[in-house]
């Protein structure tokens, strides 16, 4: 019965619903058939497409490569992981078999995960808990912006607060390990949906944010858990299903699963990550939590490493396959563990020395942070019927969250100025639309603030202000500031006007209001986990706008979005100005009225590319597989063309390109100038004398090249500027004119202080070996490439203001690097 009380905290009301015994029956038995489909991953039907025999599932499973055995950890990365080990190792040393196993198991308890704990060696339970925006389902937390809004902001330092200020509230509450950040899905697919909860489908930029956050919150002494690891671009089919059959394959070509749906995993490995959440669906036809590829060949071997791989909930599929693959924590449960890993261990199936690498990872990561410090907070993590004393850990984190509300605020729209609000003259304003005000029923599910789950099932827009996703990935925020309630506090200190009306769909034909100065409408696009959405726009939102932009010749639209909002009405001309803004969490009101009356220049930038027409996205618009297919697949056709990367290479114009976001004021480029450093002659590979640690090799890090320029704020008033880089690698043969890889990628940005009129910064980027490295399928290493490596400054991905070129002479070429 246990298992059932858990399975509720970590299940209720997703697609599945509670778990009823018969249903868990039938996955038992089916973890029969995927020991041993793992199984033939070791090596058969590696040649074999799907069905191809018509009768056996077998090939279904054998597309991805076999690496074997699992690699054991042994802390040499750097002096805290060999610190951590010889703890970890000592204790682990005086566990027998079945204590071993029962910290790689979850047990009922107060938190979404709790593993087992051993009194006797003064092995506490730990704690797990999401989700990526804030301590989840708790009272006194915060609710921060979504990972996405994050993004937006283009700001290293805003990502590491964040990270930062989430991780000191998941420590307050005594909680171990804090189920994110996201970078899985990346966003490959426009209608994913639970793209918000990521960063952006670029991976460098994601990369930088999972790194940044990965690092704030175990500077507080938290486990971080960058999820899902990897492909889990869909929530369709996401998981396997007693009727429908087997989850989606993502299948994907070597370069393209490294260059882009691992690199920002890379860069949370390299800033310390200890723990790393495998995901649900299967990739390449092993389902990811017992994919020997991913997680004991990229994972613990080309990345080093040394924390600890967690399923994701109900995510793990067989018990012996997943263990020898590399999954060290099976969760909320036993899952295919349990008493069954046991017996593994004394019959030879998973070695003695497997078990004792899952529990010593366990034990490394938690003496990594230093979980063992007297001083670690109690746990406080309660349902909201049980009545137990106020743990408050909101600090003033609200000054955060407001400032990341305005700085991940993209401006997109500002016809003659329409924005800033003069905010010393009263103003006239009118109101409209759902999103403006607080939904009045948001608590349905108390844990998650909008419901999510099936309480939304295929809505496009939440009824009330939408400031989160839905799913294990939303937020239950101490208050909410909307719009309306922020707009108010303006026009009741400054003398102006409000007329509004929230849900008419044609409000200001109806009633007139000919002396107002500007016609305000708030529309959203909302999302959850467990569902991918339905559109990118919504008839009910788009005809609210063009019947106010019909009358009102000052319309100012603002979309409150989890992810990409198409927007049909944007060339209107009465539509002067709009605003994406975000999933911005609790201070959504202040964070958009700082936007509104100028306090904030809006520097926030598109972390994802707004086409014309849902239509341009192609093949990647919707998630793929069908009701029908037991064996549903996702073939990556494109390989390392998504978003801004496909739109380039197709010459489609896009109507938002990646990156772009305006400003009140304007901003000059100069200067330009891109030299090689530290490097005498460039070899192609990192140097194979030089050990891997976590975060793969560690020359993939250094700075081989930095480029400068200077931004100016040319207009007359103050704002930040996001100058970003982008590289376009040269080709495998330097002769073709055509690369095999995109023609510009982001591989730096940097968002400045604010700037005054006619004041300057000078800007320096680096770019490390990675950012120029191609993954090298044959060699198996990221590889440099000869050739001219072109080189883009600008305020977007096709406001390119600066440019130039860097060169690594062909190898017979008697020519070194100009350093
Ligand atoms: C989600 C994870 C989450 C876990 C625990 C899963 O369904 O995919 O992201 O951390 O549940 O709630």
């Amino acid at each position: 019965m246990q298992f059932f009380v858990n399975g509720l905290n970590g299940l209720l009301s997703r697609e599945q619903g509670p778990r009823s015994m018969a249903k868990q029956a039938v996955l038992s038995m089916k973890g029969a058939v995927s020991i041993l489909s793992a199984a033939t991953s070791l090596g058969f039907g590696a040649s074999s497409l799907p069905g191809q025999d018509g009768v056996s599932e077998l090939p279904f499973y054998g597309r991805s490569p076999a690496i074997y055995p699992s690699p054991i950890g042994n802390g040499s990365t750097d002096t805290g992981w060999s610190t951590a080990y010889k703890h970890a190792s000592s204790l682990v040393s005086q566990m027998s078999i079945d204590e071993m196993a029962n910290l790689t198991r979850g047990w009922p308890g107060p938190c979404a995960g709790n593993t087992g704990e051993i009194p006797r060696l003064g092995i506490p339970a730990m704690c797990f808990a999401d989700s990526p925006t804030s301590v989840r389902g708790q009272e006194f937390v915060s609710a921060f912006p979504a990972g996405i809004h994050l993004a937006a902001t283009f700001d290293h330092d805003l990502m590491y607060r964040y990270g930062e200020a989430l991780g000191s509230e998941f420590r307050g509450k005594g909680v171990n390990v804090a189920l994110g950040p996201v970078a899985g899905p990346l966003g490959r697919i426009a209608k994913g949906g639970r793209n918000w909860e990521g960063l952006s489908n670029d991976p460098y930029l994601a990369g930088v944010g999972l790194g940044a956050i990965t690092k704030g919150i175990q500077d507080t002494g938290v486990i971080a858990t960058p999820k899902h690891f990897v492909l889990n671009e869909q929530e369709f089919r996401r998981r396997w299903d007693a009727e429908l059959g087997h989850a989606i394959s993502s299948n994907v070509d070597d370069r393209a699963l490294h260059e882009l749906y691992v690199f920002p995993f890379m860069e949370a490995l390299h800033k310390g990550a200890c723990s790393v959440m495998c995901s649900y669906q299967r990739a390449n036809h092993s389902y990811a939590c017992q994919n020997s590829k991913l997680l004991n060949g990229i994972l613990k071997t080309e990345l080093g490493f040394e924390g600890f791989v967690v399923s994701d909930w109900d995510g793990q599929m067989s018990g012996v396959a997943s263990a020898n693959a590399g999954l060290d924590l099976t969760m909320p449960n036993a899952g295919f563990w349990g008493p069954e890993l046991i017996t593994a261990v004394h019959n030879g199936s998973v070695s003695h020395s497997r078990l004792a690498d899952m529990a010593t990872r366990i034990l490394a990561a938690r003496f990594y942070v230093h979980q063992d410090d007297p001083s670690y907070p109690p746990l406080s993590i309660y349902p909201s019927t049980h009545i137990h004393a106020p743990v408050n850990v909101q600090s003033n984190h609200a000054k955060l969250i407001h400032e990341i509300g305005a700085a991940g605020t993209v401006l997109v729209k500002n016809t003659n100025h329409t924005l800033p609000f003069n905010s010393s003259s009263p103003q006239f304003l009118t109101i409209y639309g759902y999103d403006a005000i607080l939904s009045p029923s948001p608590w349905v599910d108390p844990a998650r603030y909008g419901g999510g789950y099936d309480v939304n099932h295929n809505w496009n827009t939440l009824n009330g202000t939408l400031i989160t996703g839905g799913g294990s990935g939303g937020s239950t925020p101490p208050y909410v500031i909307s719009p309306f309630q922020a707009i108010q506090e303006r026009v009741s200190s400054n003398g102006g006007i409000l007329r509004w009306d929230f849900y008419d769909p044609d409000p200001a034909r109806k009633t007139p209001y000919l002396n107002a100065d500007a016609c305000l409408v708030f529309i959203n696009a909302y999302s959850s986990e467990s569902f991918d959405r339905p559109s990118l726009t919504d008839r009910f939102s788009d005809e609210l706008v063009t019947n106010i932009a019909s009358v009102c010749e000052n319309t100012i639209v603002v979309v409150h979005s989890a992810g990409i909002r198409v927007v049909p009405w944007v060339e209107h001309p009465n539509v002067t100005a709009v605003l994406f803004a975000g999933l911005p969490g609790q201070e959504s009101g202040h964070a958009l009225t700082s936007i509104l009356y100028g306090d904030v220049s809006p520097s926030g930038r598109l972390p994802y590319t707004v086409a014309k027409k849902e239509e341009d996205y192609g093949h990647m618009l919707n998630s793929s597989g069908g009701v029908e297919d037991h064996f549903p697949e996702d073939n990556f056709t494109e390989g390392l063309y998504i978003d801004y990367r496909a739109f380039d290479k197709a010459g489609l114009e896009p109507q938002f390109e990646f990156g772009f976001g305006l400003s009140y004021t304007s901003f000059g480029y100069d200067s330009f100038s891109a030299k090689w450093v530290h490097t005498k002659d460039a070899d192609e590979f990192p140097d194979s004398k030089i050990a891997i640690v976590q975060g793969g090799h560690p020359q993939l890090w250094d700075t081989l090249a930095v480029v400068k320029c200077t931004v100016r704020n040319t207009g007359d008033v103050e704002g930040a500027e996001v100058a970003q880089l982008y590289v376009g690698i040269p080709s495998e043969k330097e002769e073709e004119e055509e690369s095999d890889t995109p023609i510009r990628q982001l591989r730096g940005f940097y968002r400045t202080k604010p700037l005054s009129p006619g004041e300057e910064v000078k800007v320096e980027f680096k770019l490390t070996r990675r950012d120029l490295s191609v993954w090298d399928v044959v060699s198996q290493q990221w590889k440099l490439r000869r050739g001219k490596y072109k080189l883009w400054v600008g305020a977007s991905s096709r406001d390119l203001r600066l440019s130039g070129s860097l060169v690594i002479p062909s190898k017979d070429s008697n020519r070194k690097i100009d350093l």
